[in-house]
């Protein structure tokens, strides 16, 4: 296992993001209330920069006209064609079989640092 290091917990405040560059891959590495989420910036339905879209609520409805926003801010919205993915899991929210890739993230000392199979983020 190769760690490359990628920045450090206080540059991924709760709420943000931050996306990066692994040996040629690039990946969005998301603080969701200080834990630590990381998949892969490609679309899985034409290629686009997942990561770049914007988060937003899950919105759930039992039945016409009744909304609900939960999970504010765990759900990537793809700027091409806005399909929704879960960043806890790389997941279609309509469509869970088909996702992008979700890193594993562990919190260490100080530096974030990425694998090919992990994303480790040091404090
Ligand atoms: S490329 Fe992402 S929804 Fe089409």
């Amino acid at each position: 296992m190769t760690a490359y290091p990628v920045g450090t917990v206080s540059d991924i405040p709760p709420g943000s993001s931050k996306i990066v560059d692994v040996n040629g891959r690039s990946i969005g590495v998301y603080n969701l209330n200080g834990s630590f989420y990381a998949i892969r910036n490609l679309c899985p339905h034409q290629g686009a920069a997942l990561c770049d879209g914007i988060t937003s609520a899950l919105v759930t409805s039992d039945r016409p006209g009744d909304f609900h926003y939960e999970r504010e801010g765990e759900i990537v919205r793809c700027p091409w064609h806005f399909w929704e993915f879960d960043i806890k899991t790389g997941c279609m929210i309509v469509d869970p079989k088909t996702r992008t890739k979700k890193y594993d993230v562990t919190v260490e000392r100080y530096e974030v640092s990425v694998d090919e199979e992990n994303v480790i983020v040091h404090v």
